[in-house]
């Protein structure tokens, strides 16, 4: 097995790659902005350090997000492998872009574009939300007096699930697309936030949302779901026992 670059390897799912990949003995480069112990130094935004972070390397795995247009860091990275390179690389991306208005989906549909476009060998894998972004959603709302639950279904997916697809995804050839992935469940967020209230042993009441416009309704009609895919194995149920286990 060749050396990994990770983008994005200080993330939620950045993290658990590296980890995965240094404990099974893959060589990894950590890219982060930061630099420190076990981390390749270098910014997708002004480019620095990235054409030395892709030298030589034979899968990316592009995590890194903005959280506004993707787009401009892909093409940063694409840019610096150059047309005289060729590893594999590996774009995570979100389930349902193509069917969402939301801004940052457009940024993603266009960030799947520059790595299409790219030639670079590739594979892209899109994910529903994961089950520890559903929780911060649920988590803001610690001080009001009850939990906001928009009127919609989601499927959401445990990290180290999709982490373990993300793995079979470097050890294999390039693909183009590949089926989405999901979550074991379609959950009404209602089920998701009483699940949640479930494990904080809270009593609050649940109030329904409903908002006007297509991005509400882009999720209402099932956009962020995943019907008949590859799914992940832990719920949210378990994701929440898991992490409040940690929790002093
Ligand atoms: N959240 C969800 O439910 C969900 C669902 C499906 C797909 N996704 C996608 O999954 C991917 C990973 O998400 P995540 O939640 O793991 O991300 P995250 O926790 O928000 O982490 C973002 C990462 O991007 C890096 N980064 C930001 N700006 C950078 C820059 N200019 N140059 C280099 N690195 C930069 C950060 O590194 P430093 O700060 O260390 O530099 C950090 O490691 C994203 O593409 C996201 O859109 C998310």
């Amino acid at each position: 097995m060749g050396e990994v670059l990770v983008t994005g390897a200080t993330g939620t799912v950045g993290n658990r790659l590296v980890e995965l990949l240094r404990d099974r003995g893959d060589t990894v480069r950590a890219l982060s902005r930061r630099s420190g112990p076990g981390l390749v130094t270098g910014d997708l935004t002004t480019g620095e350090g990235i054409e030395a972070a892709v030298d030589g390397v034979d899968t990316i795995v592009h995590l890194a997000t903005t959280n506004r247009d993707d787009s401009g860091i892909a093409q940063t990275l694409v840019d610096a492998i150059g047309p005289d390179r060729s590893p594999h690389l590996v774009l995570l991306s979100i389930v349902g872009i193509d069917r969402n208005p939301l801004p940052y989906y457009r940024g993603k549909l266009a960030t799947e574009s520059v790595v299409t476009a790219s030639g670079v060998p590739h594979t892209i894998l899109r994910a529903t939300q994961f089950h520890s972004f559903v929780a911060s959603l649920l988590d803001a709302q610690r001080y009001s007096p009850v939990l906001v639950a928009p009127s919609i279904s989601l499927q959401p997916i445990d990290v180290d699930d999709l982490v373990g697809r993300l793995i079979e995804l470097v050890d294999s050839t390039p693909a183009g697309r590949v089926p989405d992935i999901g979550g074991p469940e379609v959950r009404t967020f209602r089920s998701l936030a009483e699940a949640y209230r479930t494990a904080r042993g809270s009593h609050r009441p649940i109030m329904p949302l409903r908002l006007p416009g297509a991005t509400f309704r882009a999720y209402r009609t099932g956009a962020a779901l995943v019907p008949g895919g590859p799914t992940g194995e832990q719920t949210f149920e378990q994701f929440l026992a898991a992490r409040d286990s940690l929790v002093p």
